[in-house]
């Protein structure tokens, strides 16, 4: 069925913000966030994944609710809601709420002036997430909060200021307990000015003063219209034909049943949170979709004698409110799984998710990966199914996961009615597990469900079953283990045995979709202990009642359960200086100002690339990639593409009338793939059509035929195989290394892989081309941090003069490093296409082809070996850095020189070389990303200093103060530095965080508990400023004044979200002496300021900065004897006078970069202008036996000179400290072995959200800096925080150092980043990580290739073999002794075995055995 019909669609009616909406063809396939935005031109809801998982697109959706005859607000996902169920609905956007034109709105305001914005991309989602919240809950809890922001991402804040914001509506707000002194932060905040060391310091970023009350009364109300319509119109069923697919909405159960016959292969589509991402990912089409959310009878509950029976349509935030409500109000023995349901669903997906989402979805569909499928199925829940042939039946879902794999639930004809729940009985044990890649809104790596019956007053198994999720491609039922376990005792040896069962039932092969295998395998004996310990605690309570007296002892030994960590709203202190008292009030340098377009990003007003209104005949352009990492290009056939409705034409590489070759640096690289691809993801051809919809179903199909070539090289270590690099290879070398190995006390060597990146800026690849029709003129807006790049590849593809060229850059949604090339290649195929056609031409990429084409950080691969003396002087370094460049050099030199520039970080050794090499792969080509190769360098240089805390038995901070840089030091390329502000910044850092005293407690804590460790670490930072080259640090700037007074102020900058026209207008207001109102920064335009450099390397602001202050300069000069004469005239009268003696209102500025300079050959220079200091301190606590971890406090002290406005600076730290926290902790790119990237969007790759910021969060910048380098003697920000990051990556590996220790495991170990839950997990070696069956890495092949990291099974097993011995009560000591047994083999006996029979020497740890050895 189809609009070919002739039947007519029913209108579509709805409300969007107020206003009603007739949509006479309602087309089921458009969802939400396009019709706003192209429809309605709401541009304020914007696009960041159309897969539900980044909260970009969050509007408000509100509904009369005929159950309970209530109006219902809630957030929801506009990239995932069809137009077509919104009948009767209203929707409320950003703009609905508030706008600069009419009135902003609160939560606007202050998530505005709390600096709750960077680039905003993500803000309007933010405000609608907040604003719905109030909706409910007009006075938020903490809580309240937390879930409110779970499902919405930030690349730029790290969310402490969004939080500040929410927290000004909060009435229950908590005390931070930082200072451990009478001092609270909520009273440290209520002082704005303090005295500290006789300087004075603010904690104030904002006054809330300001703000203008929040009164829930005044808010649009829910339409009457639809009301009416809701209560007294009959409700009928509604059809919508659309160009390909046909949607139905009944209102009976009855007439549900004959579509659902009618047509078997039809979905329910009630939330589409499962049917939309399989739609737009998989391609899956359905020509008929039933909407089942009308049918009251799959929209009720009901609470019966046996349980709760929830109808099947009923959102996920719907069961959860009942759950809460039902939980708190019967007894405690009757919810037990009603508890677990509750747990699960606490984490489910986000809230946006869980408000659309239904519970019949997540059963139905997601047979896999359903956390709440091993619950229901344990508890004995039951279906309640209907079709119109076989009437209801009932089928438990025990019965169905524990009958076999892959049956599908439902026959084809059948619904989901409801859902029956059972209360638990007296006696039942019951429990949830999950673990997933971050805590909050993502799918699970395992989940189970367990549950457990004991024969009244025994500890004997009765009844018993577990369920697992993610193991298989289905729920999976352990029905064999459980059922030989009836009868056994709830002790040791049943533990033993279970496990045994476990694993050998619930076997997960080694190539197994997903991965992670032997994380997995051991996350099914690591939740089942968990369920065994959580048993016997139960057990213990019931004790003095009906058990005997047995399990006191057992749960002390086995002490520590680790709980489910629970997000808790961070609390957080930000400490500056304040400017000084004799500053002028309309001074603005130093404060702290909002982002000049906070209250715009708030608004959804601020305008990016896409949001610029479609011309008419405009054209959008989708791009076709190689699927091939290496391969000929047989042919291309573009038949069946061009046979599309809407296709204008496909452009190839023989469209281009210029040349297809550019250089990044020096290494020739090419638009489009010519003859052979050398990536998947490489740009092969482009179609253009009239709408998106169009060009992208054509995209897919254009044939190309390959002939596969050799070789294929993904990882770094293949490369280093086959000599595939890039040249030159770098090193830099200080001292005399070889003799200095001879001299020291010992030499340790080691390596470290550190993951890539994905920049993941909100705002995905953007670019509008406009050809002007004369003089091969082109307007291109981009979203670039590199204009002028943009406009010489544009130049050079089309063949004109760069003067023709135009580039035009308002703002950007987020760069990190990653559009300052990238974008450049889009806009070159972009105005190719233009060229051809001659018409508008747009092209925005969708987040996975983004994630797929635009490559991103380097992984990196250090290799060192390092000499040192005993009392921690570090006297010899040789390390040699490899970085995955991907398929071309793009900046990849460039970023390992200053990867080897500053690979030092905050440490002097006399004896350094170092070498780095670029590996030239067959991945796409990696590129610039905050930090430039810093991260990784650094990242290395911290390793092999922990390693060398451990070989000494000294502390790490010990080993880095020792060896810290000190007075008169140079660094390895000879350039002076004063150390000063380090050791201050380090000093200030230690004391602030309490380092000494928290570090007992993290032992006491440690030595009290064994499957949960806290760890603590203290992170130096040294971050060198400027480019290489002096060229590249030159910048320019152009001022206008108007005769009205007003300043117009271009400059070469751009603004990304580092604040950087914010503080360029505190800049040109302090020069020109006149308010920050009176100035305007309209766009970065070639067109204004020509030959600009990148807005990269932190230095932005330093030397654009410098650029208007000389253009400033230049005018006030001209203006100088106009005022001298009329001292009391105003800005505006001296103006005029000016005109009036044609005297010139408009200069240019320029500011010629830093004197510096690099001899490669010798290895010497002054590479850099200044030195950024910092240090952070970071404690976490981990979950020895899922490896989750939790962030419960960083400290971070930074050197950034007289701060130009602290707001801006300390969110840079905090965003950038957030975004190393996800480098190095979290975000993993995963490869297929034929080198496609699977991790495409926020469900497959996660970066950090509101539950991953440190429980307490201070930041604070050191006092009395000042830096005569930079303007106003300011440092450079955005950059140099990332690397603090690392200082959480350090406390998990101390957390894990502890449980190796506890376990008998001592010295250095391997620890590679990102330290996932996975990493974690299988570091902490034990009896479990032990029991799992390892393959042979040969056997299979695995899901996903290590491209940044050594595979885990070779770095396991061996400490496996190690502990082997340990494990094995049967084992033959003598003959263990008497045979190889490795050396620092660590032998523990079961409790009662004789010592004597040790080997002399041999290591013991007694206290473990019996925790060791069943
Ligand atoms: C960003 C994101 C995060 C998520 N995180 C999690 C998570 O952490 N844990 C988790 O378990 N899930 C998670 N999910 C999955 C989510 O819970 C499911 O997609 C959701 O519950 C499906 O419900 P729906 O109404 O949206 O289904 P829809 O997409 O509307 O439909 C799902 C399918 O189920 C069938 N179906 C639905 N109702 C019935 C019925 N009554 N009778 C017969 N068939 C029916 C339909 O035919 C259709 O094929 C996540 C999803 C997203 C997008
Ligand atoms: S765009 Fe909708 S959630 Fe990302
Ligand atoms: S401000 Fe949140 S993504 Fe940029």
């Amino acid at each position: 069925m189809s609009s070919s019909t002739t039947a007519r669609s029913d209108e579509l009616i709805f409300f969007v913000n107020g206003r009603k909406i007739i949509e006479k063809n309602a087309d089921p396939e458009r969802m939400l966030l396009s019709y706003l935005r192209k429809r309605l031109h709401l541009t304020g809801t914007k696009y960041g994944c159309g897969t539900g998982g980044c909260g970009a697109c969050t509007v408000m959706i509100s509904t009369y609710e005929p159950f309970s005859k209530k109006i219902q607000h809630c957030s929801a996902n506009a990239c995932l809601i069809p137009i077509c169920c919104l009948y009767g609905a209203a929707v409320t956007t950003v703009e609905g709420i508030g706008s600069v034109k009419s009135r902003i709105h609160p939560v606007q305001e202050r998530i505005a002036k709390c600096h709750g914005s960077q680039c905003g991309f993500c803000t309007p989602g933010m405000v609608m997430s907040i604003y719905a919240l109030l909706r409910n809950h007009p006075e938020p809890t903490m809580e309240q909060i937390s879930e409110a922001l779970a499902g919405n991402l930030c690349r730029c804040t790290g969310y402490r200021p969004i939080i500040d914001a929410c927290k000004t509506f909060c009435k229950d707000l908590d005390c931070c307990k930082i200072r451990e002194n009478e001092n609270c932060c909520l009273d440290l905040k209520e002082n704005l000015l303090l005295s500290e060391k006789g300087k004075e310091i603010c904690t104030k970023l904002f006054a809330t003063d300001e703000f203008q009350p929040w009164d829930s009364t005044q808010e649009l109300i829910f339409p009457p219209k639809l009301l009416l319509m809701a209560k007294e119109q009959r409700k009928r069923t509604l059809v919508f034909y659309g160009e390909r697919t046909t949607w139905i909405s009944p209102v009976s159960l009855k007439e549900l049943l004959e579509l659902k016959a009618k047509y078997p292969k039809a979905p329910l589509v009630v939330g589409n949170t499962s049917v939309g991402p399989e739609i737009k990912c998989k391609g899956v089409f359905h020509p008929v979709i039933i909407s089942p959310i009308r049918v009251l009878e799959l929209n009720f509950l009901n609470f019966t004698s046996n349980g709760l029976t929830l109808g099947a349509a009923c959102s996920l935030s719907l069961v959860k409110d009942i759950l809460t409500s039902t939980v708190s109000e019967i007894p405690e023995e009757k919810t037990k799984v009603f508890r677990a349901l509750l747990q699960q669903l606490k984490t489910l997906g986000g809230q946006q998710i869980r408000n659309i989402a239904s519970l019949g979805g997540n059963i139905i569909k997601q047979h896999t990966t359903s956390d709440l499928n091993p619950i229901l199925a344990v508890s004995n829940s039951l279906l309640n199914l209907a079709s119109l042939a076989g009437g209801t039946r009932q089928i438990s879902l025990n019965e169905h996961f524990s009958s076999g794999f892959g049956k599908a639930i439902l026959k084809p004809e059948e619904i989901l009615v409801s859902l029956s729940i059972p209360y638990s009985k007296t006696g039942e044990f019951v429990a949830a597990f999950r673990q997933a890649q971050r805590r909050e809104n993502a799918l699970s790596i395992v989940n189970a469900g367990m549950r457990l019956i004991l024969d009244p007053g025994t500890d004997i198994i009765m009844d018993f079953g577990i369920f697992y999720g993610n193991v298989a491609s289905t729920t999976v039922c352990a029905k064999k283990s459980c059922q030989a376990l009836i009868g056994r005792c709830w002790n040791e040896q049943m533990l033993e045995e279970a496990c045994k069962l476990l694993l050998e039932e619930v076997s997960i092969p080694g190539s197994a979709p997903g991965g992670k295998v032997e994380y997995k395998r051991t996350l099914i004996v690591s939740f089942f202990f968990k369920f065994y310990l959580e048993v016997l605690q139960g057990l213990k309570l019931m004790e003095d009642e009906e058990y005997p007296h047995r399990y006191c002892d057992t749960i002390e030994k086995r002490k520590s359960i680790p709980d489910v960590f629970h997000n808790k709203i961070p609390q957080s202190s930000q400490i500056y200086q304040a400017v000084d008292p004799e500053q002028l009030s309309q001074d603005p340098v130093g404060r702290p100002l909002m982002h000049l377009a906070g209250i715009k990003h708030a608004t959804g007003e601020a305008i990016y690339c896409d949001d610029i209104r479609a011309v008419e005949e405009e054209l959008f352009l989708a791009i076709v990639t190689s699927s091939r990492p290496h391969a000929k290009i047989i042919s291309i056939d573009l038949s069946d593409a061009l046979k599309l409705p809407g296709v204008i034409d496909v452009i190839t590489v023989q469209d281009i009338p210029g040349t297809n070759e550019f250089c990044c640096i020096n290494e020739p690289e090419s638009v489009f793939a010519n003859h052979k691809v050398i990536c998947v993801g490489q740009i092969i051809c482009a179609v253009v059509a009239d709408t998106d919809v169009h060009a992208k179903r054509a995209a897919v199909k254009v044939k190309i035929t390959y002939e596969a070539l050799e070789p294929v090289i993904l990882t770094i270590e293949e490369a280093i195989k086959n000599n595939s690099f890039y040249d030159p290879e770098r090193k830099l070398e200080q001292g005399n290394v070889d003799e200095a190995f001879e001299t020291v006390d010992q030499i340790l060597e080691g390596e470290i892989h550190i993951g890539g990146q994905e920049h993941f800026y909100m705002e995905t690849q953007s670019v509008l081309v406009v050809p002007k029709g004369e003089d091969k003129e082109m307007d291109v807006y981009v979203s670039s941090q590199h204009p002028t790049f943009t406009q010489e590849l544009v130049a050079s593809v089309l063949n004109v003069p760069s003067s023709r060229i135009m580039c035009h850059v308002k703002r950007v949604g987020g760069g990190f490093g990653g559009k300052v090339t990238k974008p450049a290649i889009l806009a070159a195929v972009t105005a190719v296409a233009a060229n051809k056609t001659g018409r508008v031409v747009r092209c925005i990429l969708d987040r996975g082809d983004d994630m797929l084409i635009t490559g991103g950080r380097h992984p990196f691969l250090g290799k060192y070996r390092v000499g040192f003396m005993n009392d921690g002087r570090i006297m010899a370094l040789d390390v040699r850095y490899y970085s995955n460049g991907g398929c071309t050099a793009d900046e990849s030199i460039v970023i390992m020189e200053t990867a080897l520039l500053r690979m030092d970080n905050a440490y002097m050794i006399p004896n350094l070389r170092c070498w780095g090499k670029v590996c030239k792969t067959n991945l796409p080509s990696n590129t610039a990303f905050r930090g430039f190769g810093f991260p990784q360098s650094a990242l290395v240089t911290e390793s092999w200093i922990t390693d060398v805390a451990i070989k000494t038995g000294l502390s790490p901070e010990k080993i880095r103060e020792i060896n810290m840089y000190k007075k008169g030091n140079q660094t390895h390329y000879k350039q002076d530095l004063d150390p000063n502000n380090l050791v201050k910044c380090w000093n200030e850092c230690m004391e602030k965080s309490s380092y000494y005293i928290r570090k007992t407690a993290v032992d006491k804590f440690n030595k009290q508990n064994y499957w949960k460790k806290k760890g603590i670490a203290i992170i130096p930072l040294k971050y060198s400023i400027g480019f290489e080259a002096m060229f590249l640090n030159q910048a320019a700037a152009l001022v206008h004044i108007y005769m009205d007074g007003s300043v117009l102020v271009t400059h070469g900058g751009v603004e990304l979200g580092q604040g950087i026209h914010t503080k360029i207008m505190q800049v040109a207001s302090r020069e020109l002496k006149i308010p920050t109102s009176f100035i305007h920064i309209c766009e970065t335009s070639t067109v204004t300021v020509p030959n600009t450099r990148p807005t990269a390397a932190s230095i932005g602001t330093d030397i654009n900065g410098m650029a208007v202050k000389n253009a400033c300069q230049t005018l006030l000069k001209r203006l100088q004897p106009i005022m001298d004469k009329n001292p009391e005239g105003t800005w505006k009268d001296w103006v005029t006078g000016a005109f009036r003696q044609s005297i010139s209102l408009s200069a240019t500025g320029f500011f010629r970069g830093y004197d510096t300079n690099m001899n490669w050959d010798k290895g010497e220079g002054r590479p850099f202008e200044y030195f950024v200091y910092g240090a952070a301190c970071s404690e976490v606590e981990i979950d020895c036996l899922t490896g989750d971890h939790k962030n419960i406090r960083t400290d971070i002290i930074m050197d950034v000179g007289c701060s130009l406005n602290p707001a801006v600076d300390i969110g840079q730290i905090e965003g950038a400290f957030v975004q190393g926290l996800g480098l190095y902790t979290m975000e993993e790119l995963k490869y297929s072995p034929e080198g496609v990237l699977y991790t495409r969007g926020p469900d497959q790759y996660k970066i950090p959200a509101v539950c991953d910021i440190p429980e307490q969060f201070s930041v604070s910048l050191l006092s009395s800096s000042q830096n005569p380098n930079a303007i106003y003697s300011s440092k450079a920000v955005g950059e140099p925080a990332l690397f603090l990051g690392c200082s959480v990556f350090f406390a998990i590996k101390d957390a894990v150092a502890a449980a190796r220790q506890e376990r008998g495991i001592t010295g250095t170990f391997t620890f590679h980043s990102p330290s996932t839950a996975e990493r974690i997990r299988m570091a902490c070696v034990d009896q479990f990580t032990k029991m799992i069956p390892w393959d042979e890495p040969e056997s299979y092949v695995p899901w996903a290739v290590p491209v940044d990291q050594s595979l885990l099974s070779q770095q396991i097993p061996q400490e496996q073999e190690r502990f082997q011995y340990a494990m094995d009560p049967q084992t033959d000591l003598k003959r263990v002794l008497s045979a190889a047994t490795p050396p620092n083999t660590l032998i523990i006996f079961p409790e009662g075995q004789e010592r004597s029979s040790l080997k002399q020497g041999a290591p013991v740890c007694q206290r473990d055995a019996s925790l060791l050895c069943f």
